[in-house]
């Protein structure tokens, strides 16, 4: 076999530091990173940079940056296999991204939904950065040649926006990204907010009910879980009317692997109670093993920033040869 044949694809994901990650991410996306990393080349990033486009209190954006690494190496990742960083820690990202920012339009950056929805919701702060933030992410995807991001529903138009910018610069200049591709894992449900079932489950809602978070003890999961929104048939069935149930066979069925089918036999003539307990387990149980690890993790502190330096380290060395790459390209001088 040839080495190309045999070289694992690369992946990138990142996700931001604005708060402790929610059963919703964890089912989305923290849970699969692990996973991914037997047939992938790994590289995950705490996406701080991205933060700051809404305002953050220092010392929380700080605290948080930790928190989310170690919530990750807690869920799985392993620095051994991949590569875990910071964002800021790689000044590559941010040196790509104005090249790409001087390539990007912006009449593409203003069709952006994203960007419209954040800044209808911080109309006091519609920053240059919040505006630019997809150049500064097609940075992060490009400058390792990643071929495939795992992303949600609601960053693929940024996905999307990475690989024009990529194609515009290989054909201005001579061939140098590698177009990403969508990573679409195996189920990865979006859960949705316990609250409003018709709203994703969000960190940021104002209605602590509406969300679990990864850290949440086992008596709180269960009382999110009990007064989680249903309806008022009391059939424990998936479908239309029913997004609050529905919700919740997701969330059941993502942890413990049964189908929907396989759920609604369980709960056959049971009433939400009993449902919504076995939903509380499942999530209580996964939760378990992780936030032990979690708690470990984040006391050593030197172990912590051991391996994001690491993880820093050896990201830095191959987005910074891509980095020199295009300046040289662009016509900046070399010294
Ligand atoms: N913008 C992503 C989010 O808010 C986080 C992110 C930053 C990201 N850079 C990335 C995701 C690169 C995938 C690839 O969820």
């Amino acid at each position: 076999m040839s080495d190309q044949m045999e070289r694992k694809k690369r992946i990138l994901s990142g996700i931001q530091p604005t708060g402790t990650f929610t059963l919703g991410n964890y089912i989305g996306a923290v849970r699969n990173w692990g996973s991914l990393q037997e047939d992938f080349e790994c590289l995950y990033m705490v996406a701080d940079l991205h933060s700051l486009t809404v305002r953050q209190e220092p010392a929380a954006l700080r605290r948080q940056t930790r928190e989310a690494a170690a919530m990750l190496l807690a869920a799985g990742i392993d620095p051994k296999v991949s590569l875990l960083f910071v964002q800021s820690h790689v000044p590559a990202h941010v040196q790509l991204s104005w090249i790409l920012s001087c390539n990007t339009q912006f009449g593409e950056l203003s069709r952006m939904t994203q960007f419209k929805d954040k800044s209808a919701k911080h109309a006091d702060n519609v920053n240059a950065g919040l505006f630019t933030y997809p150049a500064l992410m097609a940075a992060d995807i490009l400058v390792y040649n990643a071929d495939l991001v795992p992303v949600g529903v609601d960053q693929k138009q940024h996905l999307e926006l990475a690989r024009n910018v990529a194609q515009r610069f290989n054909n201005l200049y001579s061939p140098t990204f590698t177009l990403p591709e969508p990573y679409i894992g195996k189920t990865g449900a979006k859960i949705m907010s316990l609250q409003e079932p018709d709203k994703k489950m969000s960190k940021s809602d104002s209605n602590a009910n509406s969300f679990i978070l990864m850290t949440d003890d086992a008596d709180t999961i269960l009382r999110k879980c009990k007064r989680a929104v249903t309806d008022s048939d009391g059939v424990v069935r998936a479908g239309d009317g029913k997004p609050g149930v529905t919700n919740l066979m997701s969330i059941y069925s993502s942890l413990t692997g049964k189908t929907f089918a396989d759920i609604e036999k369980e709960f056959e003539g049971q009433g939400y109670g009993v449902f919504k307990e076995a939903v509380a387990g499942s999530v209580i149980d996964a939760f378990r093993p992780i936030q032990a690890e979690y708690a470990r993790i984040l006391a050593d502190r030197e172990y912590l920033d051991g391996v994001l330096k690491e993880g820093a380290a050896a990201a830095s060395r191959i987005a910074d040869r891509m980095v020199a790459k295009v300046y040289k390209k662009v016509g900046l001088v070399q010294l």
